[in-house]
């Protein structure tokens, strides 16, 4: 797969890609290691792909961090998650500064830990002016909790005489969203082998390419990425139209 750098098409870049991370565990379990030592070494797979889609100026980045259901996990488990995303955040903020990027979230943060939401505030404030790539982390996200947020917050708008139900389009639900500021999904990657969705962003991948890989979480590279790019670029995306017609 050498050059195949080269070989993608800078006319027609995803704008939006949402990476499911998966397989630190079996990562882990695979080198003899504590499902911890996998997660730690998820947080070098997310550099790369961070720098990744900076370098290639790719204008989001979405990356599934920690799920609603994520929360069943053993304690020990989340606590270790939570403590290496603040571990993570204060060692990268260089990383983010040097490509230009900004950081955002989207999810219930504020059932996150206060030191977690303290250092996401911090380093989104930071990077708040960059420029480049807009680098967004699910974190406790649930596609299906993000709908019954916007269902709520919409239906009391109406209770309050602040919108007609006719003005309710799909306009109206996409800014209500967490991800109302940004372009829908153009590429869906997972790794490890699964070919599942897992509650990602279920709205927002209505016309996206999905792309599986075998490559566990942690041994994701930037080569990876740009595989992935370059085969989501030899699809035709028809949204629904006939082929001569995109032609
Ligand atoms: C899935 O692997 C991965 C996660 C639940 C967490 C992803 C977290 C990281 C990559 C590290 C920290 C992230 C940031 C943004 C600093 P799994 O545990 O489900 O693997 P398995 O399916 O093999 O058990």
């Amino acid at each position: 797969m050498k050059d195949i750098l080269a070989q993608i098409d800078q006319k027609k870049l995803p704008k939006h890609i949402a990476v499911i991370m998966d397989g630190n565990g079996r990562w882990a379990k695979k080198q003899g290691l504590l499902r911890a030592a996998g997660h730690k070494r998820g947080t070098r797979a997310v550099r790369e792909t961070v720098e990744a889609a900076a370098e290639l100026k790719i204008s989001h980045l979405t990356l599934y961090a920690f799920s609603t259901e994520n929360w069943n996990r053993p304690k020990a488990e989340v606590d270790t998650l939570m403590k290496l995303l603040v571990s993570s955040l204060k060692k990268e903020i260089a990383t983010l500064q040097d490509n230009d990027v900004s950081l955002g979230t989207i999810g219930a943060i504020n059932s996150l830990p206060e030191k977690a939401q303290r250092e996401l505030n911090e380093v989104i404030s930071k990077t708040k002016n960059n420029k480049g790539l807009k680098l967004t982390l699910a974190l406790s996200y649930g596609s299906r909790e993000e709908l019954v947020k916007t269902v709520q917050e919409i239906s009391n708008k109406v209770k309050n005489n602040l919108l007609s139900p006719t003005e309710i389009d799909e306009d109206c639900i996409n800014k209500h969203l967490y991800t109302a500021t940004m372009p829908d999904v153009d590429l869906l990657i997972r790794t490890s082998g699964e070919q599942r969705v897992s509650n990602f962003l279920l709205w927002q991948i209505a016309y996206a390419e999905f792309y599986f890989t075998e490559i566990l979480w942690p041994d994701f590279r930037k080569e990876h990425l740009h595989e992935a790019i370059y085969n989501y670029q030899k699809r035709e995306r028809r949204f629904g139209k006939t082929s001569e017609q995109i032609n």
